[in-house]
């Protein structure tokens, strides 16, 4: 039975999955380089549900426990993201089919974002465990889009799928998000974990997916779109993906 590492950056993020791991059975938790890995079931499926906390050394030290000590078969990223793309709006979906590092510039000794050495900047997500995911967010937004737009004033939430760009930096000035948008303008939304998570699990041959519902589009007024976000409806989504994702793949 395949067994799933779940990550998220922050609490809200992951939803209710760690408490529904424990209403399916026993969970047991590791602690591991200050983090917490709770091994368990959640929805039919075997999991290993974590934190990263923020950035792209913790997602890419977070994903090397869950493949070498935890032996995941595949890593599941959910969690918010800036979005950058002119038709990504507040509260819509985003699953990243490839992703790349936007703060990544070795020139001129390697092309600005390959990742030294291994002779690329846009890793794949898997493909079939992405569809997977893309039909959770659409199956979620039909039951619950109508009433999450009334509900916190967003519009009828969308899915995009394609290109998410991670780095260690929060974009939050209109400068920042056009910048992204003239260099990398396939981008559609900017986090700062998932393409760390990508190549880390393309150097082990393991299968990686992100999903990102959009909580500020990057701009001046992102903090505190993120925060008001985060504390209202993050965990909403999570969980109503992760439930459908999980059923489905179980
Ligand atoms: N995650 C959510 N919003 C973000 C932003 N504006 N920049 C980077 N990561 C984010």
């Amino acid at each position: 039975m395949t067994m799933l590492g779940i990550m998220a950056a922050l609490p809200q993020e992951l939803g209710d999955l760690v408490a529904q791991m424990h209403a399916a059975g026993a969970v047991e938790t590791v602690t591991l380089g200050q983090r917490e890995y709770h091994v368990g079931h959640a929805h039919g499926v075997r999991v290993v549900a974590t934190l990263a906390r923020i950035g792209k050394v913790a997602a890419a030290a977070t994903a090397s426990a869950l493949i070498h000590v935890f032996k995941v078969d595949a890593i599941v990223f959910t969690g918010v993201a800036g979005g950058v793309h002119a038709n990504v709006r507040v509260g819509d979906i985003v699953i990243g089919d490839t992703l790349l590092q936007h703060d990544l510039d070795a020139s001129p000794l390697f092309p600005r974002y390959e990742v030294p050495l291994l002779a690329r900047s846009h890793f794949a997500a898997d493909p079939s465990f992405s569809d997977a995911l893309a039909l959770a967010a659409a199956s979620f937004i039909a039951d619950e889009g109508s009433a999450l737009a009334e509900r916190f004033a967003v519009h009828a939430p969308r899915v995009h799928r394609g290109l998410i760009v991670s780095g260690d930096r929060f974009v939050a000035s209109n400068e920042g998000v056009l910048a992204l948008r003239d260099a990398l303008p396939d981008a559609l939304a900017v986090e700062m974990e998932g393409a760390a998570l990508a190549q880390v699990c393309f150097e082990h041959a393991v299968p990686c997916a992100v999903v990102r519902t959009i909580s500020d589009t990057a701009d001046a007024a992102a903090p505190e779109s993120f925060a008001e976000f985060l504390v209202a409806i993050a965990g909403a989504y999570s969980s109503g993906i992760l439930v459908r994702f999980l059923r489905s793949v179980h």
